[in-house]
């Protein structure tokens, strides 16, 4: 939520600046801004709307700081938009200042004049209060004071070619690229061929004589190692589509490159918690949610072993389950949501044991995580997760795998299939045509449904999530079995229904519900590798995908979903990478 970047670069920083901020968009969208610092002082420029709206003549300097919002505090303005200024001071901050009522409040009372509805302009009259000749010191005592989130990164006019950055509970990095310095909320800002480090919390990032630091409150150097980022950056958004439907498209790659990195991974250092867990707990929040319901399913039928299941918010709202002896299984693409890393934390506080599936090897939850286990499904851009959630998938079935390995000392009779995951994944594009069908039919549908049984009752509620969260469509994903205890009242003529059928044994079941929604005049669309299930003519569109192991067709079967979601928001008129009032990384609670 919201990204910042700071840059210091001799020749075009304005342009390296915009650039970094439109590959920071997928973090908010709403209002965008950018300060830099010449020998004749600050000049800024901020507006509402996204980053395509700060375009103008370049503005001069070589040190400047940038700044993509979500709003949270204060509505999406020009002036509510960062960069926050208050005296020699600009200041670009990604998090929430918890504390800023109270803050603010104070430095009113000492005469301060606020211009925005910001928590984060608290921050540029702390530093600009605490400045007594040293830049480094003003920000180190302004974040003294801060309360929540923060990643920052500040100007002052004093010190044309110094940045001054700082992280809290929001990420940042430091990296180097095409000949520029940056600091930024994330590795894909650098573009290719970039250098980078993570800054861990607490630790303050200095730009400075052309080179960049990092060091703690006291000022004092913490040495680090850059290393070069794997797959470079994020590829622009081409013309010939959105980057969802690219990353829908990259989902038998991404998939590839999961299994090489599952091949290598060691699973020994966790053997103990996978063998002996007391309890067993999955969180996650959005997609990774339904991932990781996805697990509880396999590791309880494959493994045997009763799983847990939370949104990471509702773990949090409990009285603390987890304790010492139980193994967390946490999963979050990104690695910073703010819900799965509270999670986290209070479960390790409480002695659990924590295996992580993320997508980011920097992120902050492989590094508070015991184990954790990479992705590899690349940059993923578009709010909405697609490809992310496939190999999150195949993570989650390889680990319930070594549980059932770990457990009962044998793996899983599905486990040979999972290799065969990207080439099926490819089979699944050939549903595409009749996902568009469905799109054209559905359109103008006031809300839909999802349906499914068992595992596909997951992917109901993924396909669901997909379509609300993109397509601005009202949709629900339940297992079958409910409708008929209260979503069957809204089923009228059109109606439209998804329904997933991919376990032969619930054939009869799914077949069951589709002629109760069908009866009342329901417009049906079912996916299924069965030709029998197909064949109902209860179906007005049936959607074929490829035979694999039931198990794992939850990881096909979404495919087509996902495309349909895509669909049904272009043929809405919408933007499948930017959803209103969403944000890729939710680095608030
Ligand atoms: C946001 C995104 C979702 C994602 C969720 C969890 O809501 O829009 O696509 O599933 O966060 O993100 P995470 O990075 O923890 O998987």
């Amino acid at each position: 939520m919201c990204g910042i970047v700071a840059c210091f670069s001799r020749e075009d920083c304005y342009g390296k600046l915009l650039a970094a901020l439109r590959r920071l968009e997928y973090r908010g969208y709403d209002s965008a801004g950018i300060a830099l610092l010449s020998a004749a002082g600050l000049s800024v420029r901020k507006r509402a709307g996204g980053v395509g709206n700060l375009a103008g003549p370049p503005l001069p300097g070589e040190t400047g700081i940038g700044h993509t919002r979500w709003a949270t505090h204060g509505a999406p303005t020009d002036v509510n938009a960062h960069p926050h200024v208050c005296g020699k001071f600009a200041v670009v901050h990604n998090g929430i200042v918890e504390n800023f009522a109270q803050l603010k409040a104070e430095l009113i009372a000492k005469g301060e004049t606020f211009r925005s509805e910001t928590d984060s302009e608290v921050i540029a009259h702390l530093v600009a209060r605490a400045y007594e000749g040293d830049f480094f010191a003003a920000v180190a005592a302004a974040c003294g004071q801060l309360r929540g989130s923060y990643a920052v990164a500040v100007l002052c006019t004093d010190r044309p070619g110094e940045i001054v950055c700082a992280r809290s509970g929001s990420p940042l990095v430091a990296g180097c690229a095409g000949g520029a310095l940056y600091v930024c909320s994330d590795v894909p800002a650098l573009g290719e061929d970039a250098c980078f480090c993570a800054a861990q919390d607490g630790e303050f990032i200095r730009i400075e004589g052309g080179v960049i630091r990092f060091c703690g409150r006291d000022g004092r150097e913490i040495p680090k190692t850059f290393t070069r980022a794997s797959g470079g950056g994020c590829a622009e958004a081409s013309a010939a589509g959105s980057f969802m439907e690219r990353e829908i498209g990259e989902i038998p790659a991404a998939l590839s490159r999961t299994l090489e990195g599952l091949r290598d991974f060691d699973f020994a250092p966790c053997a103990r918690a996978m063998r002996g867990a007391k309890n067993i707990f999955a969180v996650a929040c959005g997609s990774a949610l339904h991932a990781a319901l996805a697990f509880k399913d396999a590791a309880e039928e494959e493994a045997g072993a009763p799983v847990l299941c939370f949104s990471a918010s509702e773990f949090r709202s409990r009285a603390p389950l987890a304790g010492r002896g139980d193994l967390v299984v946490a999963v979050s693409q990104s690695g910073e949501t703010a819900d799965t890393l509270g999670a986290v934390r209070l479960a390790r506080s409480r002695g659990a044991y924590v295996l992580a599936v993320t997508n980011v090897a920097h992120s902050s939850l492989a590094g508070e995580a015991d184990l954790a286990v990479f992705m590899r499904a690349g940059p993923e851009v578009a709010v909405a997760a697609t490809k992310s959630y496939n190999c999150q998938l195949l993570c989650l079935y390889y680990i319930a795998a070594q549980l059932c390995y770990y457990r009962k000392d044998r793996f899983p009779s599905y486990f040979g299939e999972l290799f065969r995951l990207p080439e099926a994944a490819r089979a699944a594009f050939s549903a595409f045509s009749a996902a568009e069908e469905i799109a054209r039919a559905f359109r103008d549908a006031p809300a839909m449904y999802f349906i499914g049984r068992g595992k596909e009752a997951r992917t109901a509620a993924e396909g669901a999530l997909k379509v609300k969260e993109i397509a601005y469509l009202f949709a629900e994903g339940l297992p079958a079995g409910e409708l008929k205890h209260g979503p069957l009242a809204l089923v009228e003529e059109g109606f439209p229904v998804v329904a997933l059928s991919t376990s032969r044994a619930l054939l009869a079941k799914m077949a069951g519900a589709l002629a109760e929604v069908k009866a009342r005049g329901a417009r049906v669309a079912l996916l299924s590798q069965y030709e029998e299930a197909l064949a109902d003519p209860a179906v007005d569109f049936p959607v074929r995908l490829p035979a694999l192991c039931e198990r794992l067709m939850p990881v096909l079967s979404v495919i087509p979903l996902q495309h349909l979601a895509c669909r049904l928001c272009l043929l809405r008129g919408f933007d499948p990478d930017r959803p209103r009032n969403l944000a890729k990384s939710v680095t608030v609670e």
